[in-house]
C-alpha cells in the first residue's frame, strides 16, 4: 500500500505538466468531467509500475461476476480511459500481482471493509479530491462518516451517484431527529419526493455551517424555489435579509403552518416588534409618541394587513 501511494506522488508530478492539456476534456455527456483525467490516469497508469498491475482480465479469472456487474458502473463510463474501459478494478483496490499470485489471499489487496474510514476517504479522494475538497474537515468528514457510509461502488444497484440507498432513508439511518422533524404536519415534502436533502445540503462539506450549500443567511438555497421572496424590494424587511429565512421559519418541518418557527404569527412579529422596544422602529411611533396601534391587542394576524412580509415594492408598511 505504501509503494502505492508513493508511485501516486511521483505520477501525479509526471502528469502535472499533462494536465493542462487535458483540463478542457469533456465527459461522454460533454459536460466537463469533475474528475480530471490527471487524477484518473495516475492510479491506473500502468507505465510506471507496469509489473504490479494486472489489468481487469485478470481479476476476471476468479471474479466474473464483480467484473460483470460493472459494466453499467459510471467508473466504467469514461471512454478515453484504458481502451474504453475507465476506472479498472486496480484504479481502487491497488496493483493486484501480488493477490493474484497468493491465488487470492485477501490481505494482499486493498479492501475497502478492513480499511479505516480515512484510508477510505484518501483512495476515494485520490481522483475525486477536485470535486469534494472540503470533505476532511466537514461534519462528515471529522466524525469518521467516511465515503463508503453513504456510496457503495458495487452493490448501488442503478444509481449513478452509487448511493447504498436512495435518500432521505440513507440520511435517516443515522439522522433520526431530522426524519420526525420531516414528520411534522407541515414540512417540505421530501419524504414524498419531491425534494432532497442534498437540494439544501451539501454532505461532502461546504465553507458554510450545517453543510448547507449556502448560508441561510444569504437565503440563496431557499430562494431558488422561492423565487418571489428573493427580492431586492424597494421596501425591505431587514429581517429578511440580515438573519436569514430561519429566522420566521424552520426548514425541515414544523407543526405550525407556513413552518412558522412559533404557532402564533403575532407571537412572532411581536418578539421583535414589541411595545417596549419602540425606539427601535421609528416608523412604528405615532404623532403622540406612542404606537401608531396597540399591537398587542390585535386580535387578527399581523399578516392579514401586513400581508407582503418579506419586502414590498409598493408600500413601506408592506400592506401590498
Ligand atoms: C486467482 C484467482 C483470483 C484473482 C485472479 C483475483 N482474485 Fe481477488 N480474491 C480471490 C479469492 C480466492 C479471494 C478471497 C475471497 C474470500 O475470502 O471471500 C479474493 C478476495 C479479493 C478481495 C477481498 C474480498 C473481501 O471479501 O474483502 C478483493 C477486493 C479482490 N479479491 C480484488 C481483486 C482484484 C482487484 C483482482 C485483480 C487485480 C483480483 N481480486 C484477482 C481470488 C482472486
Ligand atoms: C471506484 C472504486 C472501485 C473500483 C473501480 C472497483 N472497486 Fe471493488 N470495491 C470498492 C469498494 C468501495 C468496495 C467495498 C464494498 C462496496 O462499497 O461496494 C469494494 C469491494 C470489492 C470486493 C469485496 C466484496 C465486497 O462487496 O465487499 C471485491 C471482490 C471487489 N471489490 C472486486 C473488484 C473488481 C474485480 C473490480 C474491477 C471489476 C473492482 N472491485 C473495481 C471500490 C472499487
Ligand atoms: C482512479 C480514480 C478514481 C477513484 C480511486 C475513484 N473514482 Fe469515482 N469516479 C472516477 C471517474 C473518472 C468517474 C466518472 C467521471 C465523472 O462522472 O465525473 C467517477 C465517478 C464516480 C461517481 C459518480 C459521479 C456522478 O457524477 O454520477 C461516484 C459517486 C464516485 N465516483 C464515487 C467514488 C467513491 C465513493 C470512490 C471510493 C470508493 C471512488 N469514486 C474512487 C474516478 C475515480
Ligand atoms: C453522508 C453521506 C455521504 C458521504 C459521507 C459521501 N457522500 Fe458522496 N454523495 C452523497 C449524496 C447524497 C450524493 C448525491 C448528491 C445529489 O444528488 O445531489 C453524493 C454524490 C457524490 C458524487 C457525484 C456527484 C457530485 O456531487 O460530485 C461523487 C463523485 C461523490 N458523492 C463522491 C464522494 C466521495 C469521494 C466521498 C468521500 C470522500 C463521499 N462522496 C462521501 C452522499 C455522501
Ligand atoms: C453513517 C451515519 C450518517 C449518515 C448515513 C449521514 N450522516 Fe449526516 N452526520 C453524521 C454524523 C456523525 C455527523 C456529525 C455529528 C453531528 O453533527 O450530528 C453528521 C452531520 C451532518 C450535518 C451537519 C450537522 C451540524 O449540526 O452541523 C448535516 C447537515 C448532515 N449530517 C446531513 C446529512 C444528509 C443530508 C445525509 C444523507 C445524504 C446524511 N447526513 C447522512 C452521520 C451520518
Ligand atoms: C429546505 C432546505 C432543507 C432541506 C430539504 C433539508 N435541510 Fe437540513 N437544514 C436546513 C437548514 C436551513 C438548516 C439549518 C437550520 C438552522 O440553522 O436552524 C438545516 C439543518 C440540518 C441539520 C443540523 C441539525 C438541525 O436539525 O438543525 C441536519 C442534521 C440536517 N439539516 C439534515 C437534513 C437531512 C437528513 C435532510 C433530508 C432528510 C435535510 N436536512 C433536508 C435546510 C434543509
Ligand atoms: C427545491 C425547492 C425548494 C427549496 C430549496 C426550498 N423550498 Fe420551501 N417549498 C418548496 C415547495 C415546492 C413548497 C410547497 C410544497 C409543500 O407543501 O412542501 C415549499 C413550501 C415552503 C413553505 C410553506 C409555504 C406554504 O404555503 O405553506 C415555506 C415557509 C418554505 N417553503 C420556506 C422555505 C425555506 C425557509 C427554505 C430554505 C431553508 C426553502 N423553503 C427551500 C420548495 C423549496
Ligand atoms: C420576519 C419573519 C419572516 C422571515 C424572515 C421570512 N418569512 Fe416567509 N413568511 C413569514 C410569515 C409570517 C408568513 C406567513 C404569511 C401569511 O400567513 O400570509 C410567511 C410565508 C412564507 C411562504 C408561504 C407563501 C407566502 O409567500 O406567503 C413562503 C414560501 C416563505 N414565507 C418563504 C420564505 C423565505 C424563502 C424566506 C427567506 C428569504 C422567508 N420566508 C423569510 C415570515 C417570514
Ligand atoms: C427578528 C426581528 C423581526 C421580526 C421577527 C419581525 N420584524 Fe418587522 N421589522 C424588523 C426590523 C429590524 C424592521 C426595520 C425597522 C426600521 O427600518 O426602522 C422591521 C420593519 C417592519 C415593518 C415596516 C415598518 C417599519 O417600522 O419600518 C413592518 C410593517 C413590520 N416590520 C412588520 C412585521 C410583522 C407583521 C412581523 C411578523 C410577521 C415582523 N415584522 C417580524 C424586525 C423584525
Ligand atoms: C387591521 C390591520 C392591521 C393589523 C392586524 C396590524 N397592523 Fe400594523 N399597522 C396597521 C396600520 C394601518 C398601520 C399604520 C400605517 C401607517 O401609518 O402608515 C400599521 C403600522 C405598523 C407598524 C409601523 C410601520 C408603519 O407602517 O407605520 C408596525 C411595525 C406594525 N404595524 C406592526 C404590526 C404588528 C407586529 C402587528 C401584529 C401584532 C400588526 N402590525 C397588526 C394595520 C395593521
Amino acid at each position: 500500500m505504501k509503494r502505492f501511494l508513493i508511485a501516486l506522488s511521483v505520477i501525479t508530478l509526471m502528469l502535472w505538466f499533462l494536465d493542462t492539456q487535458l483540463a478542457g476534456a469533456a465527459g461522454q455527456d460533454g459536460k466537463l468531467s469533475a474528475v480530471s483525467l490527471k487524477d484518473a490516469e495516475k492510479t491506473t497508469d500502468k507505465s510506471v509500475d507496469a509489473a504490479d498491475f494486472v489489468g481487469s482480465e485478470t481479476c476476471s479469472t476468479c471474479h466474473a461476476e464483480v467484473l460483470k456487474s460493472f459494466a453499467g458502473n459510471p467508473h466504467a463510463k469514461l471512454a478515453m480511459l484504458h481502451g474504453g474501459k475507465g476506472i479498472t478494478c486496480e484504479g481502487c483496490h491497488g496493483p493486484g500481482k501480488a493477490h493474484v499470485e497468493s491465488g487470492g489471499d485477501a490481505t494482499k489487496i486493498f479492501r475497502f471493509s478492513q480499511a479505516t474510514a480515512k484510508q477510505v476517504d484518501a483512495t476515494c479522494l485520490g481522483c475525486h479530491e477536485q470535486a469534494h475538497p472540503n470533505f476532511e474537515r466537514s461534519p462528515h468528514g471529522e466524525a469518521g462518516v467516511g465515503c463508503t457510509s453513504c456510496h457503495s461502488v458495487h452493490a448501488s444497484g442503478n444509481d449513478l451517484s452509487l448511493l447504498k440507498a436512495p435518500q432521505p432513508g440513507l440520511c435517516y439511518t443515522c439522522h433520526t431527529s431530522t426524519e420526525s422533524a420531516f414528520a411534522l404536519p407541515f414540512h417540505h415534502q421530501v419524504d414524498e419526493g419531491l425534494m432532497k436533502c442534498s437540494d439544501c445540503h451539501d454532505t461532502h462539506g461546504t465553507f458554510k455551517r450545517k453543510q448547507l450549500r449556502t448560508t441561510a443567511e444569504e437565503n440563496a438555497i431557499c430562494t431558488k424555489c422561492h423565487t418571489d421572496t428573493a427580492g431586492p424590494f424597494a421596501f425591505e424587511h431587514p429581517v429578511v435579509k440580515a438573519e436569514g429565512c430561519v429566522a420566521c421559519h424552520t426548514p425541515h418541518g414544523s407543526p405550525n403552518a407556513r413552518l412558522l418557527n412559533v404557532s402564533n404569527v403575532n407571537t412572532l412579529c411581536l418578539q421583535c416588534h414589541s411595545a417596549t422596544n419602540l425606539s427601535q422602529f421609528p416608523n412604528a411611533v405615532s404623532e403622540q409618541g406612542g404606537p401608531v396601534h396597540n399591537q398587542a391587542t390585535q386580535y387578527v394576524a399581523c399578516t392579514n394587513c401586513h400581508s407582503q412580509i418579506h419586502g414590498s415594492n409598493a408600500t413601506y408598511n408592506f400592506f401590498r
